[in-house]
Formats: structure tokens, C-alpha cells, sequence
């Protein structure tokens, strides 16, 4: 029986009940009391053994993290700390755990830091604080396809191996499947691809919106959810090589209707973990404050956990242009707190993400949409405002991340978007496709990107990308 079941069975029934748990041990103290976990919800079932009546042998291999199946009574518990516990009257040992080796592993139970538990990424799920953080993110993605399946969006899968640079930044992971000690050359001494698998040049998708661009032309309202990746070389906190992406597209909605989608979608996900992870935000909000309390006062967080979300679902994202923001940086006095000590005094500059943290986090106190941005800083799809400068780009930028979601209104408009990639370097031969597109029924149509890996960031708290996904690819690592 899984730990939740258990954990409700005494309320709807009160009689006693004979269960069959299995799990993983987490302590067993005084030989009387075991912790047990099974990974289904953060707490442990405390498991009740009278040391007397198991022999030694059975008892002395009932060790952290051995895998145990536990047979006994349900009853309420007396002790605190738990509503219910098992006596028990049956122990099998699963799979045995060598204390010694445990040792010297992240199971053995103290606090490891979190840098640490990274070295050990096959072990770190059998952590409180990681089983948290993993069971938040599955309930988010179910959330953000119950969001969309309700409101008449369709599951389109993107493709993975693509023959564009979506973002037309350059940041693609190639794919080739020719032998590296032995590549076809051409005529000029380079690598031949046309004699590579595809016939030509490939690469691990960036995103997968000109695809679905092509589906929301047909199908109305789509959204993508899948693996992207990019080969930018960024050691940050927020960066990974291989995230997930979520691409709504929409037909026939402008940047007014994509901004109200954003907004809308993000307060549903956000308010469903509220809902759906109440034990595990509990968790997390207490592992921060406790962190927090090491810091200096000036830095705390004012807002726990769960009121930070709230706050998120309770109030409107400020919808700020580009052009509007610039004019607060620049009137902002440089700051002496390192932090936001950068200053901007141009128009046209890309924001550093100090300069959105700023916005949001000391000025309007509370998540903002920046839209209209320069054209020239942001990628060749979006489409072009009468200003012949700025386009119809938006991102919404959150407390303590940065930007959550980017996003834009596309060149619907053939003559301008050729145009476009002309100036901006894009080969027109290879995205003739996309630029066909506006030739039959072309219309105003929008969508964003939401990077998955930052929102369970927000969620849980956690304060490093690294530790939102199973298995981080950085630069320079993918052990596992
Ligand atoms: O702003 P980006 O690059 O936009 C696009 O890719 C568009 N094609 C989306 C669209 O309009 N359909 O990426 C979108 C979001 C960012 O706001 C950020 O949350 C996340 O994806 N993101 C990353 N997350 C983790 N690691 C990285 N290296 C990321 N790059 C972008
Ligand atoms: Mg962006």
C-alpha cells in the first residue's frame, strides 16, 4: 500500500487495519522506531518494532537506507509528530544497505549540502528535500496540461533533430551521424554534410516554436512541452544546456490576448501547486526559512514560501513597455548594494537580469510584463511596430529569477518578415517553409515560452537550476 493511502485510511475508516508497506528506511531508533519512506509524500510512516520478538539477525539489517516490506497493525499513533503508525508484526528485508557504505554516501542522515548531493544525482530523490522538489515538478506538468487541455489547446510534439536555428542565435548542439575520425569532405576540404545522415546540416531543437506556429495555423490554439536545448555557455544559476520548454500558440491573438494567456496560465500552475503540494511546499518553506535565518537581515526574504506564491496568484503583473522601463533604470540612483550597482543609460541595450530583478523585486514589488522591446536586440520573428524600431515582444520577469517567460506577436506580414531575415543573416532556404507560410491565410498570431525548469525554481524556492531537474547538463558536465 502506498504511504499516502495509509496516511488517509484511519480518517475515512477508524477501524484497525492490517497493511503491507514497503519503503526505504530512513532511521530506526532505539531499535524501536522506523522511519519509513516509499517516496510518495514527505512523511515517513513511523513503524512501530517490539525488538523483542524479531530476532537479532533480522533487526541488525534494518539500516538506513535499506529497502524493507513491513507488515502490521494501523493505529493511531500515541507519540507526536504522526497521526498514525504500524505496529509491527512482520519485516522482510528487500535490499540490504550496508551501513559503512552508506557512510560515505549523501543517504547517511544528516544535512549535505546541495552541491554535494549533486555529485551524487542517483541517490539524491531519497532526500526530503529532493522528493520534494521532484514530486513538485510532476504535479506543475500535469497542472500545465490540465490548463491546457481545458481551455481548447492542442498537445503538438515539436520535433527534437531540427534543420533550424529557431532563435537564430547560433546556440545549437549539432547532430551528426557521421564517423568524427573520418568525415566525407567537400571539394574545399570541409566536412560534407550532405553525405550526413539528414543530407545536410542538423541540430538538437531550440525551441520548438516554428513548428508550432505551422500547427496553429491549422489547429487554432497548440502548445508545445518538451525537452530544448541550447549550447550557450552560461555557469549560471539559471542556465541549463537541456531544459523544458512550454510553447502555447495562438491563432488570431495579438500581443494584448498573449500577454492575458501568460498571465492567466501562470497563475493557474501556480495556484494548483498551492493546492496539490501543500505537505511538500510546507517542507520547502521551512528548509528556506532556516536558511534564511544565516543571512544577514538586511538580505531575508520579507515573504515565506507560500506567500510569495500566493502573492503571484493574487495580484496583476504590471505591464510595463520597454521604452517606460529604460526611463526608470536610468532615474534609478545607483545603488550601493552590489546587487543592482549596474545602471543603464541607453536606450536599445539588452536588460541584464539585475536590471529585470530590479523592476520587479525594488520598484513595482511585484511580477512585470515587459513588452515592445528595440528589434534589434530580439529575434527576427516578431513582429515590427509602426516605429520601425521595436516590436511586439514581451517577457515577464519574476522575483528572484529574472525572466519566467518570453514571448512575442509574429510577422504575420510576408514582405516584412523576408525583409527581416534578409537583414538579420537568416538563410532564407532554410526556413522557406516558415516564410510560406504567410503566403496562404496568413493571420495575426502569438505565443511564448515559458522555461519549465525556472517556474519549479519559483515554486520550490530552489535557489539553483541545477536542483529542479534530475539530471543537470551544464558545461563541462554530464556525469549521469
Ligand atoms: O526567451 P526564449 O529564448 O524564447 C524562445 O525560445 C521563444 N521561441 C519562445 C516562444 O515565443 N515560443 O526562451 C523562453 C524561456 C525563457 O524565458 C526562459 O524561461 C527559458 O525559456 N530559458 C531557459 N531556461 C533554462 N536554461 C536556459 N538556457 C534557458 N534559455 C531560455
Ligand atoms: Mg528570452
Amino acid at each position: 500500500m502506498q504511504h499516502t493511502e495509509i496516511l488517509t485510511l484511519i480518517q475515512s475508516e477508524p477501524s484497525l487495519h492490517q497493511v503491507i508497506v514497503k519503503g526505504w528506511v530512513r532511521s530506526f531508533r532505539s531499535n524501536r522506531f522506523i522511519a519509513l519512506n516509499d517516496g510518495s509524500t514527505i512523511k515517513n510512516i513511523q513503524c512501530v518494532v517490539d525488538f523483542e520478538k524479531f530476532e537479532e539477525e533480522t533487526l541488525k539489517k534494518i539500516t538506513v537506507g535499506a529497502a524493507i516490506e513491513v507488515k502490521g497493525l494501523l493505529v493511531e499513533s500515541q507519540g507526536q509528530g504522526q497521526a498514525v503508525e504500524i505496529q509491527v508484526e512482520a519485516v522482510e528485508i528487500l535490499g540490504e544497505a550496508n551501513p559503512e557504505d552508506v557512510k560515505l554516501t549523501i543517504l547517511s542522515p544528516k544535512r549535505h549540502s546541495l552541491e554535494k548531493l549533486r555529485e551524487q544525482a542517483h541517490l539524491r530523490v531519497r532526500t526530503n528535500t529532493f522528493s520534494a522538489v521532484m514530486r513538485t515538478r510532476s504535479k506543475l506538468a500535469f497542472a500545465i496540461h490540465e490548463y491546457f487541455q481545458k481551455n481548447g489547446f492542442n498537445y503538438m510534439h515539436a520535433p527534437i533533430i531540427t534543420g533550424s536555428d529557431a532563435e537564430g542565435a547560433g546556440e545549437m548542439f549539432r547532430v551528426s551521424a557521421l564517423d568524427p575520425k573520418n568525415p566525407p569532405l567537400d571539394e574545399n576540404g570541409n566536412i560534407n554534410y550532405k553525405e550526413d545522415f539528414f543530407g545536410k546540416e542538423t541540430n538538437l531543437t531550440v525551441s520548438g516554436q516554428l513548428e508550432a506556429e505551422t500547427y496553429a495555423m491549422g489547429l487554432g490554439k497548440v502548445y508545445t512541452f518538451g525537452p530544448t536545448f541550447r549550447a550557450e555557455n552560461s555557469n549560471t544559476s539559471r542556465h541549463l544546456a537541456e531544459f523544458w520548454m512550454i510553447e502555447p500558440e495562438v491563432a488570431f491573438n495579438d500581443l494584448d490576448a498573449n500577454m492575458d494567456l501568460a498571465e492567466d496560465f501562470i497563475k493557474y500552475i501556480v495556484n494548483y501547486a498551492l493546492e496539490n503540494c501543500a505537505d511538500d511546499l510546507e517542507f520547502l518553506e521551512d528548509r528556506l526559512l532556516q536558511d534564511e535565518k544565516s543571512k544577514p537581515q538586511a538580505e531575508r526574504s520579507d515573504m515565506a514560501l507560500r506567500e510569495k506564491l500566493k502573492f503571484i496568484v493574487d495580484n496583476n503583473f504590471k505591464r510595463v513597455t520597454y521604452t517606460e522601463a529604460i526611463e526608470i533604470l536610468k532615474r534609478s540612483k545607483p545603488n550601493q548594494k552590489k546587487k543592482f550597482k549596474y545602471i543603464i543609460d541607453e536606450w536599445g541595450a539588452d536588460l541584464q537580469s539585475e536590471h529585470e530583478r530590479f523592476l520587479v523585486e525594488k520598484h513595482f514589488k511585484c511580477p512585470v510584463i515587459l513588452f515592445d522591446y528595440p528589434a534589434k536586440i530580439k529575434a527576427f520573428y516578431m513582429r515590427l511596430n509602426d516605429d520601425g524600431n521595436t516590436v511586439r515582444a514581451m517577457d515577464v520577469l519574476f522575483p528572484g529569477i529574472g525572466e519566467i517567460v518570453g514571448g512575442s506577436q509574429r510577422e504575420e506580414r510576408y514582405d516584412v518578415l523576408k525583409q527581416k531575415m534578409e537583414t538579420m543573416g537568416i538563410d532564407e532556404k532554410e526556413l522557406w517553409w516558415y516564410l510560406e507560410l504567410r503566403k496562404f491565410g496568413t493571420a495575426v498570431h502569438s505565443g511564448f515560452g515559458l522555461g519549465f525548469e525556472r517556474m519549479v525554481q519559483f515554486v520550490t524556492g530552489m535557489g539553483n537550476i541545477r536542483d529542479v531537474i534530475p539530471y543537470p547538463r551544464t558545461p563541462g558536465n554530464a556525469e549521469f
